[in-house]
């Protein structure tokens, strides 16, 4: 079913952490020990950035909520530089204690832990809060185009695409080929969506998502058949918007 989703148009990068932050706060204050999903990228520095901030400074607490994340590359565990958990730790190093807790709960970096980490999803209560960004084709973690709705926790191909936009991040080591990554219908599972863009490199990804048909060749589309999504964007990943012309923190409900 295709549901009004709202879409978020914010005037610069401080309004979109502010917003990013908010989402977060509600999720805390809405129940005991969430479980808060969170994306990795370029995208996502500044809320880590705060979120290490208030760790610091003792106003976030490690044990009131649980963490995870979307995927991580074949073979990179923990430690293993480029991959995602590794990046989360250095953008968020508290996050360390909460691992060393079992309170984060990292994705597997081969398909034989995934029934094992399936499980302690489901025993965290499922995802209440989960962020997202967006490929430049699309994809949502690393559900590339073509991947179906009803897909779960698996191993996946990257696009060459994708590899590409990721060289920066692996220096002199090649791009890994294979992920394990989130299936489109473990994202749709989550209690809210939030889904920020920021750049004119994402504005024709966002249009499709947004303004295109719902369909797998648009991973992000499928946000649009959950009940409680919000797309947060600044005006270069909306400006192909038809509805560009959206007042600075305007919101529409789109369908
Ligand atoms: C990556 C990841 C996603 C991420 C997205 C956007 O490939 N698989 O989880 O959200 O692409 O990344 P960035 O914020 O760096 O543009």
């Amino acid at each position: 079913m295709v549901q009004p989703t709202t879409v978020s148009v914010l005037a610069n990068p401080e309004e979109i952490l502010a917003a990013a932050l908010a989402e977060f706060d509600q999720a805390l204050e809405a129940m005991a020990d969430p479980l808060v999903s969170f994306a990795t990228g370029e995208t996502f520095k500044a809320l880590f950035g705060r979120l290490r901030e208030r760790f610091e400074e003792g106003s976030l607490d490690a044990r009131s909520f649980r963490g995870t994340h979307l995927d991580e590359y074949e073979g990179f565990g923990i430690e293993r530089v480029g991959g995602m958990m590794a990046q989360l730790l250095v953008a968020c190093p508290p996050f360390r204690s909460m691992l060393e807790e079992g309170r984060f709960l990292p994705v597997p970096s081969d398909a034989s832990g995934i029934a094992a980490y399936r499980e302690a999803v489901r025993v965290a209560g499922g995802v209440r809060l989960q962020f997202l960004g967006i490929g430049r084709n699309g994809h949502l973690a690393f559900n590339e185009p073509g991947s179906e709705f009803s897909s779960v926790l698996r191993r996946a191909e990257l696009t060459d695409e994708t590899r590409a936009v990721a060289r920066g991040t692996f220096a002199s080591e090649t791009v890994p080929r294979w992920a394990i990554t989130s299936g489109t219908h473990d994202i749709l599972s989550a209690h809210r969506l939030v889904l920020v863009a920021t750049g004119a490199a994402k504005a024709e990804a966002v249009k499709k998502a947004i303004e295109g048909p719902i369909d797998p060749a648009c991973p992000a589309s499928a946000i649009r058949m959950h009940p409680n999504g919000i797309f947060l964007l600044d005006h270069a990943a909306a400006s192909l918007l038809k509805s560009s012309g959206l007042e600075e923190q305007g919101r529409q409900a789109c369908s």
